[in-house]
This record gives C-alpha cells, sequence and structure tokens, in this order.
C-alpha cells in the first residue's frame, strides 16, 4: 500500500517538520522526549478554545481516528479476555486471534493516518503486556508503547492515550477483577509506572475507557425477554478453572455497582498518578453516552440517566474533560429502553442509524460535566462506507452547532481507524475508515477515510 507524505497540517506545533525517524532510533528511546521538544513537535497545546477559524472549529481542534489494544494488536494473551475467547463454550463469536497485527505495523499504521490529514491518534495501552505477572513491570514492552507515542509525534499526530480499554491481565480476573480487593491500588499502580516512562510524549490520556457498560448492559438487558449473556457464568467458570483459581471476573459480565465503586475510586487516584508526570497534558475519564429520549410521560430517562452517567459525570467534573462516545439514540419508555424504532435504518450492530445523537450527547455531557469536552469515539458499523461518509456528514453537522453555540468542544476522533475485533460480535461489524484483509493483513483504505481526513486537513470546510 502506498503511503502518502506526512501531514503538514493542524494542531500548533504539531506542523513543524517532524525529525526522522533513524534520529529517532539512534538517540534511543529515553532520549526520545529530548528531541520531541528540540523539534516544537512537543509544544502541541492543551489550550482552551481559542478563536474559531472561518469554518467554525477552533483553530487546533483534534482530528483523530480511535483504535483499542485489543480489537487490533493482535496476541494480547496474558489478558483476560483473550482466556474467555478460548473457551468453549465462549460467548465471543470467535477469538481475536492476530486482530490487524498492529502491535509489529503500527508504524505504517501511524503513517498512513498522518498522510490521510489527521492530527490525532488515540491508542490504549495494555495492561496485560505491561504486567503480565503481578508486579512485574516489562520495560521492554513499555518501551514498545513509548515508541508508539514517539512514532505519533514524529509523524505529526497528537498522541491520545487510553490507560485502560475494557481488558486487563488474566492474573487480574483470577483474583476478582474490578470486584476484587486491592483492584484501585493494582491500577493505579500499572498507571504511574506506565505514565512516568511515556508520559512525555502523551498529549492527552483517558484512564478508563467507558466504565459505564456494565450499568448500560444491565440496562439494557433488562429491558429483553432474555439476557443475551446467559452463556457468561459457564464460559467464566470455566476460565477460572484455566487460570487455576476459583473466580474469573471480566469487566463487562461484573456486578456494576461494585466495579464501579472500585473504579471510579481506581480513576481519580490514577488520574493524579499520571498528572505527577513527567508531561503536562489533560487527564480525563471517556463515557458511553447515547442520546436517550423520553418516550409517553412515564419515561424512565431520569433513572436511566442517573444509573449510567451520574457519578461518572461527577467523576469527570473533576478531570480536565470528558470523553464522549456516541453511537446511536436510545428512546426510553417506562420499562425502559424500546426497540428501534419501525422504518429506522439500523446498523451492523442492531442499534439505529442515528447520527445526530452526538450533538445531543455532547450538549448533555458539557452541561452536566462542565468540563471540555472530546468526541474520543463516533462512528458506525456498516458494509456500505457511503453511509458511513453520511453519518460523518450529519455527525459532524451536530459537532458544528455546538461549537457555534459555544460549547468547548476540543476534538472529534472517529471510532474507528480499522474494520476490527468487536467484542463478543467478532470481527463482522464494520467500523472501519480502512478495512483490513484478515489473510494478509493488507490495509485499503475506504472513501470514508478521504473524506473525513480531508475535512481533518483543512480543519472543517
Ligand atoms: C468501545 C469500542 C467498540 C465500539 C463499537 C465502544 O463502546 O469503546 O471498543 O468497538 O464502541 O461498538
Amino acid at each position: 500500500m502506498r503511503i502518502e507524505p506526512g501531514n503538514a497540517g493542524g494542531v500548533d506545533g504539531v506542523g513543524a517538520p517532524p525529525p526522522s525517524r533513524r534520529a529517532f532510533v539512534a538517540a534511543g528511546l529515553s532520549t526520545a522526549a529530548g528531541l520531541v521538544a528540540a523539534s516544537g513537535v512537543g509544544a502541541v497545546a492543551f489550550s482552551p478554545r481559542n478563536a474559531a477559524a472561518a469554518t467554525g472549529y477552533p483553530k487546533g481542534f483534534l482530528w483523530g481516528v480511535a483504535t483499542a489494544a485489543h480489537q487490533v494488536e493482535g496476541n494480547n494473551l496474558n489478558s483476560d479476555e483473550w482466556v474467555l475467547e478460548q473457551m468453549k463454550p465462549s460467548i465471543f463469536a470467535e477469538p481475536s486471534g492476530d486482530a490487524c497485527d498492529h502491535y509489529h505495523r503500527y508504524l505504517e499504521d501511524i503513517e498512513l493516518v498522518a498522510s490521510l490529514g489527521f492530527n490525532t491518534y488515540r491508542f490504549s495501552i495494555e495492561w496485560a503486556r505491561i504486567e503480565p505477572e503481578p508486579g512485574f513491570f516489562s520495560k521492554a514492552e513499555l518501551d514498545h508503547y513509548r515508541r508508539v507515542a514517539a512514532a505519533c509525534r514524529e509523524n505529526g499526530l497528537l498522541p491520545m492515550v487510553t490507560f485502560w480499554h475494557f481488558t486487563s491481565p488474566r492474573w487480574f480476573a483470577a483474583q476478582g477483577g474490578w470486584e476484587g480487593d486491592g483492584a484501585a491500588d493494582l491500577f493505579v499502580r500499572y498507571c504511574e509506572r506506565t505514565a512516568k516512562h511515556l508520559g512525555d510524549l502523551v498529549g492527552a490520556a483517558a484512564t478508563f475507557n467507558e466504565p459505564n457498560i456494565p450499568h448500560l448492559l444491565r440496562w439494557m438487558f433488562a429491558a429483553m425477554p432474555q439476557n443475551p449473556f446467559q452463556g457468561a457464568q459457564v464460559m467464566m467458570q470455566a476460565a477460572a478453572r484455566r487460570v487455576g483459581s476459583d473466580r474469573f471476573s471480566y469487566f463487562m459480565f461484573a456486578d456494576p455497582d461494585r466495579a464501579r465503586d472500585t473504579m471510579l475510586a481506581a480513576h481519580h487516584r490514577a488520574l493524579a498518578a499520571i498528572k505527577a508526570g513527567p508531561g503536562k497534558y489533560p487527564v480525563g475519564v471517556t463515557l458511553a453516552i447515547a442520546d436517550d429520549q423520553p418516550v409517553g410521560h412515564d419515561s424512565r430517562l431520569d433513572a436511566k440517566r442517573e444509573a449510567l452517567y451520574g457519578a461518572w459525570l461527577d467523576a469527570a467534573a473533576k478531570s480536565d474533560f470528558i470523553g464522549v462516545q456516541t453511537y446511536t439514540r436510545a428512546r426510553v419508555g417506562k420499562d425502559g429502553d424500546l426497540p428501534a424504532e419501525p422504518g429506522v435504518e439500523l446498523t451492523q450492530m442492531g442499534y439505529e442509524f442515528w447520527p445526530e445523537a452526538l450533538e445531543q450527547t455532547i450538549r448533555y455531557a458539557a452541561a452536566t460535566a462542565q468540563v471540555p469536552v472530546y468526541v474520543t469515539e463516533n462512528g458506525v458499523a456498516t458494509e456500505d462506507d457511503t453511509r458511513r461518509v453520511e453519518y460523518i456528514k450529519r455527525a459532524l453537522a451536530g459537532v458544528e452547532k455546538c461549537l457555534g453555540d459555544g460549547i468547548d468542544v476540543r476534538g472529534y476522533v472517529h471510532w474507528s481507524l480499522f474494520d476490527n475485533y468487536e467484542w463478543m460480535l467478532g470481527y463482522r461489524p464494520k467500523f472501519g475508515l480502512v478495512a483490513v484483509n484478515r489473510e494478509t493483513q493488507e490495509r485499503t483504505v475506504k472513501p470514508s477515510a478521504r473524506y473525513l481526513g480531508e475535512i481533518a486537513r483543512r480543519n472543517g470546510a
């Protein structure tokens, strides 16, 4: 695949000519930060929304694409999720396997992102790689992620790092996961070590990705005749036996209240640990938020919002930003979420094609958390890339309206860079701007990638 020359525009400071890759390697990873600072690439500022550009997007607006380690790297052998994918029976449609082999191909992938016109790359760091055994922190793996962040800088991309995106080490699951004792301490220790190793290269960070998912699942399943995860307990018991424990706790199937309380405590302490430096960058948390629309006079909208977002909006209010992650709307009736409205187009995920949701969730998040908003995920699962272009167009119209009303939105990061491993659903849903051949790993850029990339390059227009 042909890689075009790197992106020259975008975020303040990012446009400066990057030092050559050889220079990074020659200087050694530990001094890469010095090169970054000297080149001016490290000068990407977390500045308040400044003068709006003619297009409506402020100067320095972040335009990015997102991935998550487990979904793209491949062979995440020490993770809890890997164990579950191997169980028979498993509620995972298929194992993640090599995924997009992004672990080895990150450099060409990052060059591709830059060449498309983006200025930001959101990726996650895999705790299961960094700390494969309790208390053993792999310098080699920390260096790997340092190289990923350095490659972003070198290509003019702001590294937006997620410290945890659903997966944990298998030993963590075997000792109770987010339901076990000492979970917060363990997570904070991992964040501290990681931030110390590569914080000088980071541009923005989230502690957790969508820690409100267990509550979302509980809410959704309550309105269904049958819990689609009912096979999960058998699978988890088999996983416990596999890892030689009497328990195995995976985030998505954990007791929602227990996991939330532990993760809230962990978030605040991890945020402080990350902000202790090196580096100076905003740290927040991302939430799964739907455009919840009340239906009927006795809608449970308020109850839903309190259960799914309440505590996390409070946490975001004490953070530097809130990451809004929106895919669709939900119509909330008296018994919970209603099925899709007849006649409305569905995505491959089975929910409604509803790009207008984003405008509403940005407004909701900004009004409730009252901190700057980054859209850290927004996208659509479809085989028809023309529908993705349409989705992006309409979602961005909503972002522009929010900006026009003075809401402090600082970036739009699309989910996802690749057609990747969609958790329980395996590789079937196609969220990618870029297709990946599952046999050869060849990347094919879709028209939607060019479409959004051009908008990014021009900061709107
Ligand atoms: C998650 C991603 C996931 C995406 C699409 C988000 O909830 O952060 O990992 O792939 O939605 O379902």
